[in-house]
């Protein structure tokens, strides 16, 4: 299997230039075996793909989404979730680890690999439960699945309340040399919450998830980080406050690292008022002084990565009152034009600082980095992604390739467009739609 790219712009860890340079190049065996100059002769290949006005890079990698495989699949399937990354840009994605059974096991994490190779859309990375069956009071058998593949832990959906067994968790993953990532979330703070606690909660009576319940855990974790000599990775982080404890915790030398859903950066709490289920997450959408934090964040490099929690919820689910209905939004289809109208448009951040927070940034964080996220040149593994900056589209659920529909985005313009995905030197995302 053999293609050409032509047309585009490479835009890579190695680019200087924010506009990418101009180049051609061609694909065999998984591998790019050619980079040219911009019509330069090159061996013929099976396929063409149109990358004009496009910027080529390595794939993105999503650190964090819930394909709900296996026990909820009727919200979404590893294989539909896989193709809603595809059509995304994602080469890679972390599969989180609350599905029924969780990732506590071997049997479950070479079961969620297996689903995403028969899908072969993108490579799905099952993530491993810290305690066993996330229930926060033993630790996952973090040995055996490391040997599974397994390089990122998380109980996500959850925090890890015990700061004992925390303790020991982040003992246990700096020595293995794997990622602790963790849900802040002190729940004796939130219980009942259904939206961030402000000004906007008050007015519509409802229970309030305060800023302080994701605060308190950071801070706890940066301490004991600090007492571990651990690194760890914050997952969906939300608040102002949480960004500037990272920002200290870096200046300190701590190897921590974090990320920031879509969501977070581009939508407030206010979209409450309507008291519609469809803007329920959790952690939950916060305030314009959040926004502002975040974005300042991701562009000071405090946040190092931006992901999509991508979190389906069948309709039958969503569609109940909102104390019931569950928390979590789609994210994988409009991640990068949510990104790129929230963070470049408005000149916050240039583009290769956006790629970089969606590629190989997270493909380091997750210890992927050896197939993903890399340099875009001859004799790299061909995970590569083609977008055209400026495209804009309207969100119209009903063509979302998640099995679900609970996109915050409905009727939303966005600007950034992915044209092609070519996964394992495959193009499984042609013209925006998916191969299969
Ligand atoms: O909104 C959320 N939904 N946050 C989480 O932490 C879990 C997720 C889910 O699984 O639906």
């Amino acid at each position: 299997m053999s293609l050409i790219v032509r047309g585009g712009r490479i835009l890579d860890a190695n680019a200087h230039a924010d506009s990418g340079r101009p180049a051609d190049l061609r694909v065999a065996d998984g591998l790019i075996t050619h980079v040219v100059e911009p019509g330069r002769e090159l061996p013929a290949a099976d396929q063409e793909l149109d990358a004009s006005d496009c910027v080529v890079t390595s794939g993105f990698v999503d650190l964090h989404v819930h394909l709900r495989e296996p026990g909820r699949e009727e919200s979404e399937t590893i294989e539909t979730g896989s193709r809603a990354a595809a059509k995304g840009g994602f080469t890679a994605v972390i599969a989180m680890p609350n599905t029924e059974p969780p990732h506590d096991s071997r049997i479950v994490v070479d079961f969620v690999r297996e689903q995403g190779r028969r899908a072969g859309l993108c490579e799905v990375v099952p993530s491993g439960c810290i305690t066993m069956d996330r229930a926060g009071e033993r630790l996952a058998p973090f040995a055996e699945l490391q040997a599974a593949g397994v390089h990122l832990f998380t109980d996500d959906g959850s925090g890890v309340q015990d700061a004992q067994l925390m303790r020991r968790a982040l003992e246990y993953s700096r020595d293995l040399g794997v990622t602790l990532a963790q849900h802040c979330e002190v729940v004796s703070l939130t219980v009942g919450a259904v939206m961030h606690e402000g000004s906007c909660c008050s007015r519509l009576g409802l229970p309030g998830w305060p800023a302080l319940a994701e605060e308190l855990m950071v801070h706890r974790d940066i301490e004991l980080c600090r007492l571990t000599g651990a690194g760890m990775h914050f997952l969906h982080l939300s608040t102002a406050r949480s960004v500037e404890l990272v920002r200290a915790a870096k200046a300190d030398g701590l190897a921590i690292t974090a990320e920031v859903a879509p969501h977070h950066f581009s939508l407030t709490d206010e979209l409450l008022s309507g008291f519609d289920p469809v803007f329920k997450v959790n952690p939950p959408l916060r305030t314009p002084a959040d926004i502002a934090a975040l974005k300042e964040g991701l562009a000071d490099g405090t946040i190092d990565a931006i992901a999509t929690d991508h979190a389906p919820h069948a309709e039958r689910l969503k569609e109940q009152p909102l104390d019931q209905a569950p928390p979590g939004m789609l994210g994988l289809e409009t991640a990068l034009g949510v990104s790129l109208t929230e963070l470049v448009d408005t000149g916050l951040m240039t583009l290769r600082q956006v790629v970089a927070a969606l590629s190989w940034n997270p493909a380091r964080i997750a210890r992927l980095a050896d197939r993903h996220g890399r340099p875009v040149s001859v004799g790299e593994p061909a995970n590569l992604t083609v977008f055209d900056p400026t495209a804009t589209w309207e969100v119209d659920p009903s063509t979302l390739a998640s099995r679900s529909r609970n996109t915050p985005y409905r009727g939303r313009v966005l600007r950034g467009r992915v044209r092609h995905t070519i996964y394992e030197g495959v193009a499984v995302v042609v013209d925006g739609e998916a191969i299969q």
